[in-house]
This record gives C-alpha cells, structure tokens and sequence, in this order.
C-alpha cells in the first residue's frame, strides 16, 4: 500500500524535533481526522531556510510527508518552499494512496503557517502566501492539543 520511500521516512523520520529559536512556527490540524503538524523553520537574514523540524500527532503518511518536506525546504528560499506543495511531496514520496492524500495536505499548510508567522514576526509581506486558515496555534484552542 505504501512506497518504500513513505516506509522509509515513517520509520526514519528525519528532521524531528523542535528549534528553540524558530524564525517560525506553524501548527496545522486536519479537520478529516484530528491529526496535528508542527513546522518550526529557522531563515537566515538572505530568506532561506537553514533548517527545519517538525513534531507530528498522526498518521503515517502524515509523519512521513512532514518528514520529507522538512528536507524539501532547507536550503530554499521562501518562493521556493512555496512550491513544496502537497503535490510535490507526495511525488518525492512516489505517491500516496488515495486515501491518504488528505495527509500530505498537513504538510503543505504547516509550512505555509510557519511562512506566514515567520512574516508577521519580520513585518514583511510574503508574494502568494495567504493566511492559513487552520493555524491552530493562534487563539486559545492550542490548550485542547
Ligand atoms: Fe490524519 Fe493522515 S489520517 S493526517
């Protein structure tokens, strides 16, 4: 059912963990089944990612994208980790199985948060970056989690 690929990054995850002192930070829920990814990503003065981590409460295929994507975004410029779209990462992964897909969205969105709040945290605007809807770290729902 699974990629060795997808086998590979769930039971080796990399990049795992937390980065004190993020430039920023996103946490995503997804509403199909509950499961939670956090992206810390620290970017040098120039913009790009020097490093990235990630904590992940869910499935495999969603431990497995964040693992992946974490290595898909160091060493990219901001424009670049945009392109790390769900599509791409289930493509570096060799696929996902349709029901799985929805998993990969984490992914996509939880970089995009930590884009977002790293933005905010710097006063800048980011060109085709759109607030995450489901950043779960704004408000006071992160205490539920
Ligand atoms: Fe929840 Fe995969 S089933 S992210």
């Amino acid at each position: 059912m699974y990629s060795e690929k997808v086998m590979d990054h769930f039971n080796n995850p990399r990049n795992v963990g937390e980065i004190e002192d993020a430039s920023g930070v996103g946490t995503v829920g997804n509403a199909k089944c509950g499961d939670i990814m956090r992206m810390y990503l620290k970017i040098d003065d120039n913009g790009v990612i020097q490093e990235a981590k990630f904590k992940t409460f869910g499935c495999g295929a969603a431990v497995a994208t964040s693992s992946i994507s974490t290595e898909m975004v160091t060493g990219k410029t901001i424009q670049e980790a945009l392109e790390v779209t769900n599509k791409a990462v289930m493509e570096a992964l060799d696929g996902l199985p349709p029901v799985k897909v929805h998993c990969s969205l984490l992914a996509e969105e939880a970089i995009h948060a930590a884009l977002w709040d790293y933005a905010e945290k710097n006063g800048i605007k980011i060109e085709g970056l759109e607030k995450p809807k489901a950043d779960i770290s704004e408000g006071e729902e992160e205490e539920d989690y």
